[in-house]
């Protein structure tokens, strides 16, 4: 016992070591599978470092069928022994068990992920356990990877990661679809005289939300540092029962001034492309093991995208495209429409065959703070439409002009009581800027291949949907 304390672990990943060979070595992790004979026992151990398991080999004249007793499963193990180029096929080393320590059993009457080929859904149910699957290992890990990049991108080129507010009294994309945060009794509702919520005697003396988007706060960054990038959760209560939407998701909210919108599409084409090439460069194994059991065209699909240019391409003439297609879609396609997932993907996916910045869309179907084109009609907006995704970046160049903007404010009807700090923006030392919100699991979904967004995120949020 006194031996195993002064022996350093060695994480699974850090194994694959040729100076290790033929030394002893201590690894501690979750039995994936057990299997063997009287005379000898395998087991493949996995410490979630790597998508590899690392296979311990139980020399049955060192150890009794009681030692081994507990190894089923899902139960976590410590092992010393040496590490030994492999005899069998399918790995390349292996260590001979010498010690032995069961940290705890798992019961493989009760323990749910006993078998493999579990369908995705049913891992949807067992959240709290899946991260022990080998995919729901690799898309974690991908997701640091991705997560890691992106940090890594904004630092290298000097934008400073700023921290907005979750809980906010403004709504950014004036969708409504907000959820209320209160320690008001609902049961028991504070009236004022005329019989509505009395917020005066709520927490914050006002009513407040999560918020929908970190951007009115990163433009007050913008336009004090420079260059800002916000990388954090969001939350929307819109009743979108898709593979696409999540009501909590994470966004990063890059926001520049000085940059106009081609700026803009330039810095969205070269941070994606940075993204996933910087996955393609360190998550290999685990990219490699999706695209084998999932997608076999996946990695050449993200080589795809790295490699090409984005079309550029207004609004109005992807309109015209898919009114001449003779496709039949499900909604309707006329210059004004919202576009949805089937038109933006017969676009990437039929017609160009390559990732699609769309633009200058009608100012009715986009937010309040957008840049006002020339033509009275259109607004400066940016869409990056994906394959198998559809919008994965939205963003725009903003209304620099304080009398526009509050024209475009009172035109709307937003409460000017929740936009006067917005608008001091364009009143102080307006200059022209640019941003957009890269919906960080849409990226995770594109990397990974994986179809459902439910997939890509750790604790999903969706409707009925808040178990773990
Ligand atoms: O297009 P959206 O609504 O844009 C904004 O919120 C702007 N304030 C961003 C900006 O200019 N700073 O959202 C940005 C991106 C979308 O393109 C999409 O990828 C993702 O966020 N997104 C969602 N992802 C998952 N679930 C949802 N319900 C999402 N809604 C938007
Ligand atoms: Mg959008």
């Amino acid at each position: 016992m006194k031996y195993k304390l002064i022996m350093k672990r060695t994480t699974i990943a850090n194994i694959w070591d040729p100076k290790l060979i033929n030394t002893q070595v201590s690894v501690k992790g979750w039995v994936r599978t057990r299997r063997g004979n009287k005379h000898v026992q395998f087991v493949a151990l996995n410490d979630g470092s790597t998508i590899k398991n690392i296979q311990i080999v139980f020399d049955m004249e060192k150890f009794s069928d009681e030692d081994l007793k507990g190894i089923t499963t899902g139960a976590s193990l410590h092992v010393i022994g040496q590490l030994v180029e492999s005899q069998g096929k399918g790995q390349t080393e292996e260590i001979q068990a010498e010690k032995l320590e069961i940290y705890g059993t798992a019961n493989p009457e009760e323990y749910p992920l006993q078998k493999k080929g579990h369908t995705l859904e049913f891992l949807r149910e067992k959240a709290h356990l899946r991260p022990r699957t080998n995919t729901f290992g690799a898309v974690l890990r991908i997701r640091h990877t991705l997560a890691f990049a992106i940090h890594k991108f904004f630092n290298e080129r000097g934008f400073f990661y700023l921290n907005t507010p979750l809980i906010t009294s403004s709504d950014c994309e004036g969708a409504g679809a907000m959820f209320q945060v209160t320690t008001l009794d609902l049961n028991n509702l504070p009236k004022t005289e005329d019989n509505k919520v009395n917020y005066a005697e709520d927490f914050f003396g006002k009513p407040a939300s999560l918020t929908v988007s970190g951007q009115l706060e990163g433009e007050l960054g913008a336009t004090a540092l420079g260059a800002i990038y916000t990388f954090g959760p969001t939350f929307r209560a819109e009743n979108s029962n898709t593979p696409r939407h999540l009501s909590e998701f994470w966004m990063v909210e890059p926001e520049v001034a000085f940059n106009d919108i081609k700026d803009n599409m330039d810095l969205a084409e070269e941070f994606i492309k940075y993204c996933i090439n910087y996955a393609l460069e360190n998550a290999k194994d685990d990219i490699e093991f999706l695209a084998s059991m999932y997608d076999k065209d996946l990695i050449e699909r993200l080589k795809f995208v790295v490699e090409n240019e984005f079309i550029r391409l207004p609004y109005t003439e992807g309109i015209k495209i898919l009114e001449e297609s003779g496709h039949k879609f499900d909604y309707p396609v006329y210059w004004g429409a919202d576009l949805q997932s089937e038109h933006e993907r017969f676009l990437v996916e039929e017609h160009f065959k390559k990732p699609v910045i769309l633009t200058d869309y009608p100012k009715e179907i986009k937010a309040f703070y957008m840049k006002q084109n020339e033509d009275g009609k259109t607004v400066r907006a940016m869409d990056v439409l994906f394959p198998k995704i559809g919008e994965i970046i939205g963003g725009s160049e903003r209304e620099e002009s304080y009398e526009k903007l509050l024209a475009r404010i009172e035109e709307l009807g937003i409460p000017m009581k929740d936009m006067w700090w917005y608008l001091d923006t364009r009143k102080f030392g307006t200059v022209p800027h640019s941003g957009f919100g890269l919906g960080f699991e849409r990226l995770v979904l594109f990397v990974t291949g994986m179809t459902n967004i439910r997939d890509v995120i750790p604790f999903p949020r969706t409707p009925n949907n808040c178990e773990f």
